[in-house]
């Protein structure tokens, strides 16, 4: 095993938005940002469709924005902390404008203000229409490129961090000639989130909850892992990762009927635009009783579809669908996970010297369930938190790692197991079947995805109420008061 020593920089695991931002901060300090592919190439940021979220209209204020974050967090946000963040959004859209992300704008130069489900005014910021991520990543990596004093590299894939006294010591990581140890005292997960661990996501298939096995592997808290994220209208067909139809397009009214074309959801409040677990919801239980759902587009936003949402009318097309004439038959889909591994207002987690930003961190903001387009705002906002916090902390000592420390993990039998038990709608039977399953997996060494998947159930089995995306038939009510969960890899495998 090769080892290198940083000379005290600090390491980035991830190259997505959170990554790149912190790496960008964190600027002209030298930091080393690890990329399991090429910039750009597998992080989740760059399939964003939906943009982000800040109050910039005349008509709209943080205290809007955060009200509509709390509502849809459904009592479970924390209120200061969705605060801080929602105040700083505005400024995070500027800073990205000066890195050079070209955003969608009127004629006179002022922002186009997209509608998303539960916002209760305009106030999302795309960038070529429903490419947002990528634009913003097309302008990040270039300024990463750029910049002198961040070393890309590319290829390393995270398997181990290094502990020593409760105090992080370095990275163990894999490439193509083998394992490779960092020895440094800083580290910042930035590695997105969970959706490959399940048969039907929007995320890339390499998301698998590595910075959440790494953090608990190295004996962090994570908070909030029952609650998983499932957008209400995926492309319904046999490509995978599923092809996402933003909430933007219901933004610009379209409908979510059944075969007949009768709308499904007249009867709920916010109908098309309720927030995104009532939808998830009302499209699941009505695929279960045996019917399909579909999107329709034609009158509403009706011509100008295609021009609006290129990407979208691009991959209707592939799969044969005419969006101007047909039904977009839709399903929901995991896409978004609000738990993560616990940190405060600085990214710091419970590891001294291992800090996490983006959606592997759970800041508190989104509560039971994030409003949409929250997540690349926060990743932005909190990105600079991180860096003046690792730039306050000096660095701390080294060790070397176990190259055995870090065999392989493979994701595939955890999908059908996460898939029915942790899906739209659960049961503590199905829970403790799928802890039971996946519980040898996880105590076999570097069984990563199988001990996050462990995690989760266990979380989920605990919470003995329905919040938010999290509902169990078994326990439908709510219970008066909501409380953050908290859990470690130690305590999972003891309540298996
Ligand atoms: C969407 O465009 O519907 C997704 C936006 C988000 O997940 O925040």
């Amino acid at each position: 095993m090769s080892v290198q020593n940083l000379d005290g920089r600090p390491v980035i695991i991830g190259g997505g938005i959170a990554g790149l931002m912190t790496a960008l901060h964190l600027a002209p300090q030298p930091v080393l940002l690890l990329s399991r592919a090429p910039l750009g190439a597998d992080a989740s940021s760059a399939w964003a469709q939906g943009g982000l979220a800040a109050s910039l209209g005349d008509d709209d204020d943080p205290a809007l924005h955060l009200a509509d974050t709390l509502a849809a967090g459904d009592g479970l946000c924390d209120r200061e902390m969705a605060s801080r963040i929602l105040n700083a959004a505005p400024g995070a859209i500027d800073r990205l404008a000066g890195f050079g992300v070209r955003f969608d704008r009127a004629p006179d130069g002022t922002f186009r203000l997209g509608l998303e489900a539960a916002h209760s005014r305009r106030r999302i910021v795309h960038a070529g229409g429903d490419g947002s991520g990528r634009e913003v990543m097309r302008a990040l990596v270039a300024a990463v490129r750029s910049t002198r004093t961040i070393e890309v590299v590319e290829g390393f894939e995270a398997r181990r961090l290094a502990v020593e006294d409760g105090s992080i010591a370095g990275v163990l990581a894999t490439c193509s000639t083998g394992p490779v140890f960092f020895a440094t005292g800083r580290v910042v997960l930035a590695t997105g989130g969970i959706g490959g661990l399940f048969l039907d996501s929007t995320n890339p298939l390499g998301s698998c909850g590595q910075g959440l096995a790494l953090a608990a592997r190295a004996g962090a808290t994570l908070a909030d892992l029952e609650f998983v994220q499932f957008h209400p209208t995926a492309l319904d067909g046999s490509g995978r990762p599923m092809t996402l139809i933003s909430e933007a397009v219901r933004g610009e009214g379209a409908t979510i009927v059944d075969g007949s074309g009768r709308r499904l959801l007249q009867g709920v409040q916010g109908a098309e635009l309720a927030p995104r677990d009532v939808l998830a919801r009302a499209v699941w239980n009505h695929l279960a009783s045996g019917h399909r759902v579909f999107l329709d587009v034609r009158e509403r936003p009706g011509p100008a579809f295609a021009r609006q949402f290129p990407t979208i009318a691009s991959a209707c097309d592939k799969a044969g669908i005419d969006p101007a004439r047909d039904l977009i038959p839709i399903r929901p889909a995991q896409h978004y996970h609000m738990g993560g591994v616990a940190v405060d207002g600085s990214g710091r987690t419970s590891v001294l010297g291992l800090w996490a930003c983006g959606e592997v961190a759970a800041t508190g903001l989104h509560g039971a369930n994030r409003l949409a387009s929250n997540s690349l705002t926060e990743a932005v906002v909190c990105a600079r938190w991180v860096a003046e916090s690792i730039a306050g902390n000096a660095a701390l000592r080294t060790r070397q790692a176990n190259a055995s420390d870090c065999p392989p993990s493979d994701p595939e039998a955890v999908r059908p197991l996460l898939s029915r038990a942790l899906g739209v709608v659960r049961d503590g039977e199905g829970l403790k079947a799928a802890a039971r399953s996946l519980l040898p997996l996880a105590e076999r060494q570097g069984a990563d995805p199988a001990a996050v998947g462990l995690m989760i159930a266990i979380a989920a089995l605990l919470r003995r109420e329905s919040r938010g995306a999290h509902y169990r038939t078994d326990f439908p009510h709510h219970a008066a008061v909501g409380r953050r969960s908290e859990i470690t890899l130690e305590a999972a495998l003891a309540a298996a």
